[in-house]
């Protein structure tokens, strides 16, 4: 896996038997920083040769099968122990409106360097059907969180941000979820281009911010907001030319570069809260688990928190399941129900006419 943030590509290594799902291992490999400001620039750009593509897509393709050789050394097994692998790819550009997104690091690749089938391209089968072809997590955080008497909230904070509705055990409703808006992305690139670092490390930078109540409003004036669901969005929108459209090309030297994080910051948890609100209703005492990476700015957990009062917010880790591996673990699972041929309960979610069986097979 290896989401929007571009910043490391996740190997998760799970058995499962059923109903039973375990974690044995997971790993982590850092995108180099030159191919990672290729690929932020593929987001945000939108234009790149064909010669270019598919030098990016092959090598892409070698550094998710040089993930996999690493899991194996760390854990000691070989390609024949491996039943498959779930390969998500690296996006670069995301259009449900075209029924198209679009996964580099081909899986042939992978399928070949590693000796291990591997099933990729999970996306367009739900687009074809009309799908947002996002989000994929409302169903494996389903199996990780969901609760016997209560509504449960699930939010990945990745560069994107998407939060899960699980119905108590006992409810007929379906599960639904979809993409909020910005989750660590502008906040990443807040630090890159102002504080010449990767991220905001536990938030603190933010936090020694004020946040601009008039840059905030500007923000969450743009219409995904409050388009109704199914949505999902991705870099190619949420981008630092984003933010010049809504706040003119000067705005980096007008706000304080602090006070422009916390406001980034809130922007992430007020668009989060504003769309977990609506769905709890009266209800009160509900867990919302943050995964992804964003569940480590601690800030950004308070702030959260802050705009649902009602609600336990806490890091998953706090039910045991490490933040940096769900979204590896969802890949493998979606590997696993495709060598079963079982369609994937998402309809739900992405709008698509039905539930479709999802992704392609690579054999080694
Ligand atoms: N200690 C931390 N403090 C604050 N933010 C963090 C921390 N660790 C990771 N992150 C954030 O999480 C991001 C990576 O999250 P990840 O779940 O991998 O996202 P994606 O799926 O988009 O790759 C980083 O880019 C960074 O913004
Ligand atoms: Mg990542």
């Amino acid at each position: 896996m290896s989401g929007t943030s571009v910043d490391a590509v996740d190997a998760a290594l799970i058995a499962i038997c059923d109903q039973s799902l375990q974690l044995k291992h997971f790993t982590t490999t850092p995108i180099p920083d030159k191919l990672k400001q290729l690929l932020l620039e593929c987001n945000s750009e939108q234009k790149l040769s064909l010669q270019s593509f598919s030098q990016l897509h092959s090598q892409m393709g070698q550094l998710f099968a040089a993930a996999v050789a690493q899991l194996l050394r760390e854990t000691g097994l070989e390609a024949r122990d491996i039943t498959a692998i779930g390969s998500h790819g690296q996006t670069i550009y995301h259009a449900p409106d075209l029924m198209m997104s679009l996964q580099i690091g081909h899986p042939a690749i992978i399928a070949k360097h590693s000796g291990i089938t591997t099933v990729g391209d999970f996306r367009v089968d739900d687009m074809a059907l009309g799908g947002q072809g996002a989000p994929f997590a409302p169903v494996f955080h389903q199996r990780l969180f969901s609760e016997p008497e209560q509504t449960v909230i699930a939010v990945n904070i990745g560069g994107i941000a998407n939060i899960s509705l699980l119905p108590a055990d006992h409810a007929t409703e379906a599960v639904t979820g979809w993409d909020t808006g910005p989750g660590n992305g502008l906040i990443d690139e807040a630090c890159q281009k102002l504080f010449a670092c990767s991220y905001d490390r536990n938030g603190d930078l933010a936090r020694q911010g004020a946040v601009q109540t008039a840059v905030l409003d500007s923000l969450v004036q743009d219409s995904y907001f409050q388009q109704p669901a199914p949505k999902s969005s991705g870099r190619d929108y949420f981008n630092w030319p984003w933010l010049v459209e809504k706040l003119g090309n000067d705005f980096a030297q007008r706000i304080d570069a602090h006070d422009l994080l916390a406001t980034l910051t809130e922007l992430t948890a007020v668009s989060i809260a504003q769309q977990v609100r609506p769905a709890l209703g009266e209800q009160t005492g509900n867990s919302v688990w943050i995964c992804g990476g964003g569940a480590f700015n601690r800030y950004l957990l308070e702030r959260i928190q802050a705009h649902l009062p009602a609600c336990t917010v806490c890091s998953s880790s706090d039910a045991g399941h490490d933040p940096n591996a769900i979204e590896g673990m969802l890949f493998a699972w979606l590997a696993h129900e495709r060598l079963h041929n079982r369609p994937v309960k998402l309809s739900a979610v992405t709008g698509a006419e039905r539930d479709a069986v999802l992704g392609g097979i690579w054999h080694p």
